[in-house]
């Protein structure tokens, strides 16, 4: 390589082309090194040139030198930029920085309906009462007139802690619990509250659920009294047009016993997929307490009549919102939480 101009064309072609600072490295040696460098061979054999070829060869040499030089910085600085813009995208983490500003979630769907129903029994005169959720058997069955080897137990098999202690079946048990702390009627309470039961979770069904119990216990109330108060809490939570219905039915606390249904919003109560062509979907039991249940919880039933009830809060929700798997109000998923 004899000429300065070709060999300084090709350095700057190297340098263009060079992707990191290894490379301009490499470069650098082969056109500058000192020794076997192509600008130092070029001037290898000036020695022997006539004086003024010497000059010129040896201004051109040094001209290929500098514009090498400034071709290296140039790039090194190019590539440089680079490297920092690329770390301020990637990798710069100012722990200063405010974050950014967090979603606004809002109340679950579950405790939405929750404290509907409550707003609405606390406007009949309704107070909440709570109980909790690990009961012994005796408020979970005996108190509930289920005695052990009582065939209605298995209804409500749950989950136990020891032969005594178990996760509560439904709500029920705060009516015991609520008759014997008030002790004196008129007691008009509702106990909305997570219930358990050994369920296989499915589209109607899950071993953990909540319910709202009511209790009223006071003189001379009728089947009339808890017909009119959860038709009213019904018409007021999913509308006038809705009908209500009781069948009977059996639970060893109350007497007479009933399932309390909810016409169909979907369907008007014509029948269709949703409520599986009945034009109906079931809430809950219902019932006049039965008068061993009211002296249990300490009341005299010569005095004293009531009623209650026990419905299902997702059941409930589900019936407003048209929801048909119940599984979905605990899944988290945010695509359906955000509806609501
Ligand atoms: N405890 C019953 C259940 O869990 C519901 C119920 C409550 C029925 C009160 C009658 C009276 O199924």
């Amino acid at each position: 390589m004899s000429d300065p101009l070709g060999l300084t064309t090709q350095a700057l072609a190297a340098i263009g082309q060079a992707r990191t600072d290894e490379e301009l490295e490499k470069v650098e040696v082969e056109y500058l090194g000192r020794k076997s460098g192509h600008v130092s061979r070029l001037l290898s054999n000036i020695g022997s040139l006539p004086p003024a070829e010497k000059a010129a060869l040896g201004k051109a040499a040094n001209d290929a030198k500098r514009a090498i030089e400034a071709a290296l910085a140039a790039r090194r600085a190019e590539l440089e930029a680079a490297r920092l813009a690329d770390l301020a995208e990637t990798e710069a983490i100012d722990m200063t920085f405010p974050g950014p500003p967090l979603k606004r979630g809002h109340i679950h769907v579950l405790t939405q309906v929750r404290r509907e129903i409550e707003t609405v029994l606390e406007s009949l005169g309704y107070k909440v009462e709570l109980g909790p959720e690990v009961e012994t058997e005796w408020y979970n069955f005996e108190a509930l007139n289920i005695p052990a080897g009582h065939p209605a137990r298995e209804a409500w098999d749950s989950f136990y802690f020891s032969p005594e202690l178990l996760l509560r079946a439904h709500t029920s048990p705060v009516q015991i619990r609520a008759m014997q702390r008030i002790k004196e009627p008129p007691i008009y309470i509702i106990n909305p509250g997570r219930a358990y039961r050994r369920d296989p979770p499915e589209a109607t069904r899950l071993p953990y659920f909540s319910q709202v119990e009511g209790l009223a216990v006071d003189k001379g109330l009728t089947v009339g009294d808890l017909k009119g108060t959860l038709l009213y809490m019904i018409q007021s939570l999913y509308g006038r047009d809705r009908k209500v219905r009781v069948r009977p039915s059996y639970f060893p606390f109350t007497e007479p016993s009933f399932e309390f249904d909810v016409s169909c919003g979907i369907c008007g109560g014509m029948g269709c997929k949703s409520c599986r062509h009945k034009g109906w979907l079931e809430v809950g039991g219902c019932g006049m307490v039965h008068p061993q249940v009211l002296r249990n919880g300490g009341i005299d039933p010569t005095r004293w009549n009531g009623y209650a009830w026990g419905f299902g809060i997702e059941r409930m929700a589900m019936l407003k919102h048209d929801v048909d798997d119940i599984r979905l109000f605990y899944e988290s998923d945010l695509r359906f939480l955000e509806q609501f």
